[in-house]
């Protein structure tokens, strides 16, 4: 192997699903697009046989994990954080195991402005920032859709049902449409698009729970459950049509009619649905839940009243952000 870089930096960004979460993990259609949030992550070399990685301003509040000889020196309990290293531990031993990287000497640090496990595709911004950062760090060369596919298989490893649009999104950038009945990933060429309102409420499980929880009920109601996908494929199609016509009333409307069906398959919670209808009635042109859903992420489109919504909402969330799309994907920091 060639000796390693000294320092790199790089990052990646959120993903705003746009429409088709969770009917796109069994096989259907999404569009997404990647928001101006990022993963941050820093790699160096250290004097030490061991390597540290330090989870900074990210809800993990300055987590420091030691690793040497393959084994982890976790130093929290807390299950949710449990989850979120799931993602990290996976992405250690694929590099290990396929790349042949030994993890020694190394200092890596990773810090975002994007709130983790609340439905932004923190988890794939992560994976996107650091496989690249490793790829650099240790001259792997690794390309745009190599990084990709190890994001999405670790993401399926981990959650057990996954899509690939997440790690797709936050590698590439843009906004896409992804078919994956017909095997189309399609970077759209939009270089302009409202800016979203990203609302963030206390979530209630992890991806992997909530994918599972969808999963049961298709198990429980196959062609009820599997219409309701069908419906949310007809709302992608629909969605796609008035994209390319900058027609933002009718995305606005699909999205309400997007989240009533999340809320159907039972990933929405009584406070989301009280938000949304909020919404709707002081007049956003459309606002959903975005992500795996149990609470999490809002996203609100209502261009030229960002402000004026973010004021009334701001007392009933945890968090509000006003966020652009970004074409940039996982890019070199310096
Ligand atoms: C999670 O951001 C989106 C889901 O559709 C899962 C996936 O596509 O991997 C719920």
């Amino acid at each position: 192997m060639v000796s390693p870089a000294k320092l790199i930096k790089t990052s990646a960004p959120a993903v705003a699903k746009l429409f088709g979460e969770h009917a796109i993990a069994h096989g259907y259609s999404a569009i997404a697009l990647a928001i101006d949030l990022r993963t941050y992550i820093t790699v160096r070399k250290i004097n030490q046989e061991y390597s540290i990685f330090q989870f900074k301003n990210i809800g993990l509040s300055k987590l420091v994990v030691q690793y040497k000889n393959g084994k982890f020196n976790l130093i929290t309990l807390r299950k949710n954080i449990q989850e979120e290293l799931k993602y990290f531990i996976t992405l250690i031993n694929v590099f290990e195991n396929e790349f042949n990287v030994k993890f020694s000497g190394i200092e890596v640090t990773v810090e975002s402005n994007i709130p983790i496990n609340s439905g932004l595709a923190s988890s794939a911004a992560f994976l996107s920032s650091l496989t690249y950062a490793f790829s650099k760090f240790y001259n792997l060369s690794l390309d745009l859709d190599s990084i990709a596919k190890i994001c999405y298989g670790v993401e399926k490893l981990v959650q057990g049902i996954a899509s690939p649009m997440d790690t797709t999104i936050s590698t590439f950038g843009g906004v896409y449409y992804i078919n994956l009945k017909e095997n189309i990933f399609q970077k759209l060429n939009i270089t302009s698009f409202p800016k979203l309102i990203i609302l963030q409420i206390d979530r209630e499980g992890t991806t992997k729970e909530l994918v599972h929880k969808v999963n049961n009920l298709k198990q429980k109601y196959p062609d009820v459950v599997e219409n309701i996908f069908k419906t949310i494929h007809e709302i992608v199609n629909q969605g796609l049509k008035c994209l390319e016509e900058n027609n933002f009333e009718c995305i606005g409307n699909l999205m309400f009619i997007n989240h009533h069906l999340l809320s159907s398959l039972g990933v929405s919670n009584e406070k989301c649905d009280f938000i949304i209808e909020y919404l709707r009635k002081i007049g956003v042109l459309g606002a959903k839940i975005s992500g795996a859903g149990g609470g999490g992420t809002i996203i609100v489109l209502a261009p030229g009243m960002e402000e004026h919504v973010c004021k009334f909402i701001k007392p009933y969330v945890r968090n509000v952000y006003i966020t652009n799309l970004t074409n940039i994907g996982v890019r070199d920091e310096y």
